[in-house]
């Protein structure tokens, strides 16, 4: 099918080669037999073009385990999703698509392993914010051969204009959000994920390794739930078409298994890594989570202890628990259980932050607002409420399951721009029933420049002595997390970037810590 001659020398095409794969391509949602492979071809003129694909087991494309051809059209924004099938167990692989005469570069994927597994390793990442910096992280990963898969745990695009949030380097950066505006149609969100998938970074790291996603707010709107968005507001239009059209580009665009279903579009699901572990991701955003409390103006503890006690108020939805606690259960026979979800599930209560952030320095938002933080800060009300701290019955809930159906439980998180630690405890119990890692963000603005410091690491310093079940804090910089896990431990590696400013940047590991198989109730070691 694919021109032999010429098989040789396209094998090590760049990213940028082609004109007609120019938004690159990818693979993701990897299961024992099956991967799906994903490109975009782009045409001159409205048309139907067919695609041919490839997987094998060589870069060369010699050694073909499957093959086949599809079509695509406008309908879909010329995306190209195909499931290909077919494949062997645990193996490395490689794909190509072949269109209009011309092949894409060659990419490198994985499938999941069966039966007895020694070691797998996640990079896991949230928060990519195209104008605000560089994907260094990515690019950082891409040159990684040890990695089992990327988690990205949502932000994966971010719906703002060229005015909005985390916009002003972008001129200088040569990332000027497109649209400029905020997005709100289908047309919108297309084309910004067209922008996000046009950087090399990007397009280097999902041709070699599969993406395992979960959305979070920003692929629709800030601080969205089941039925809106804290950005999103009626002047703006119907929040069901604007959801609508997010959640199409989003299966438009990402290798993710699964339609868009509106309201009921269902991203949770499950991975199995032989028997050593159970990846469950999560979707604790728009499937089922009810809107985020809201503890008034005037904070007192009174209006925090009302905001908060809702038995109600679910973060992932019951029909998801229902599904959660089924997988738990029959994920008992997995060394891990890892959660791949969104938000912060530990508890973290504000300090008073007085002492620890000058207002009079330029951060990434208004004086004002900063200095209506600070102030409430003064009552220590949880830090943030759209995390499981504004679901803390919810949170108990998981609790308890955790501790009756998981082994070894592991929860992944993202979404607050800070690199952390936690050592998750029941509210009247002594000892973790889970430990939780939390990734920096790939190039998000971090939460010292949302909160400017009086001095380097004070934020850190008083949010630890605040909270001393946090272990490992960075709130400084940007990074991504490693994950290795095996039948003996799971090591977290937090990777710390020095800038995302620039395309030149030095990387470090600022900690490593494990939790050992069979104690987790001891928590993290060093
Ligand atoms: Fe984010």
């Amino acid at each position: 099918m694919l021109a032999a001659g010429i098989r040789g020398r396209l094998a090590g095409a760049g990213p940028h080669e082609s004109s007609v794969f120019r938004h690159g391509i990818a693979s993701g949602d990897p299961t024992n037999d099956s991967i799906i492979l994903w490109t975009r071809v782009s045409v001159d003129a409205p048309r139907t073009v067919e695609v041919h694909w490839q997987l094998a087991e060589d870069p060369e494309m010699t050694q073909i385990v499957s093959s086949g051809h599809t079509a695509t059209d406008a309908s879909k924004d010329y995306t190209v999703k195909v499931d290909a099938t077919g494949a062997p167990a645990g193996k490395t692989l490689f794909y190509q698509f072949q269109a209009l005469g011309t092949l894409s570069a060659v990419g490198r994927t994985r499938t999941l392993p069966i039966g007895q597994v020694d070691i797998v390793r996640f990079a896991v990442v949230s928060c990519s914010n195209h104008p605000n910096g560089f994907f260094n992280v990515y690019r950082e990963i891409a040159a990684r051969s040890d990695l089992d898969a990327v988690l990205h745990l949502g932000d994966y695009i971010y719906e703002y204009g060229a005015t909005g949030y985390a916009a002003e380097d972008a001129e200088a950066l040569g990332r000027i959000p497109l649209p400029a505006y905020e997005l709100h149609s289908l047309r919108d969100y297309r084309q910004r994920h067209a922008q996000y998938k046009s950087d090399c970074d990007s397009q280097a790291m999902l041709a070699s390794l599969p993406l395992i996603a979960v959305w979070d707010d920003h692929e629709l709107a800030n601080d969205g739930w089941h039925g809106g968005a804290e950005g999103h507001s009626q002047e703006e239009g119907s929040w069901a078409m604007r959801r609508d059209a997010a959640i199409q580009a989003y299966f438009e665009w990402m290798p993710i298994r699964g339609k868009p279903r509106g309201k009921k579009t269902r991203i949770f699901r499950e991975f199995r890594y032989g028997s050593l572990a159970s990846l469950i991701m999560l979707d604790t955003r728009f499937r089922g989570r009810d809107p985020q409390p809201y503890i008034g103006d005037e904070v007192t503890q009174e209006s925090i202890d009302a905001a908060l006690a809702d038995p109600k108020r679910r973060m992932l939805g019951r029909s998801q628990e229902r599904w959660l606690r089924k997988r738990l259960k029959r994920a008992a026979d997995s060394k891990w259980q890892v959660l791949g979800q969104q938000v912060l599930v530990s508890q973290m209560i504000s300090p008073d932050l007085e002492p620890l952030v000058d207002p009079d320095k330029p951060g990434v938002i208004s004086k004002e607002r900063l200095q209506g933080i600070i102030e409430r800060s003064k009552k220590n009300p949880p830090s943030v409420l759209d995390t499981w701290d504004g679901y803390p019955v919810a949170r108990e809930d998981l609790y308890a399951d955790l501790g009756k159906y998981a082994i070894n439980p592991v929860l992944l998180s993202g979404d607050l721009h800070t690199n952390l630690a936690a050592e998750l405890i029941p509210e009247n119990g002594q000892k973790p029933v889970a430990v939780e890692f939390m990734t920096g963000p790939v190039s998000s603005p971090v939460m010292s420049d949302v909160l400017p410091e009086r001095k380097p690491n004070a934020l850190r310093d008083g949010v630890l002595e605040q909270n001393p079940w946090l272990k490992y804090l960075d709130t400084r910089h940007c990074g991504w997390l490693c994950v290795t896990l095996t039948q003996d431990e799971c090591v977290g590696e937090w990777y710390l970037l020095d800038t995302v400013k620039s395309r030149d940047f030095r990387s470090w590991i600022d900690k490593t810590l494990s939790v050992r198989a069979g104690e987790i109730s001891n928590g993290f070691q060093e």
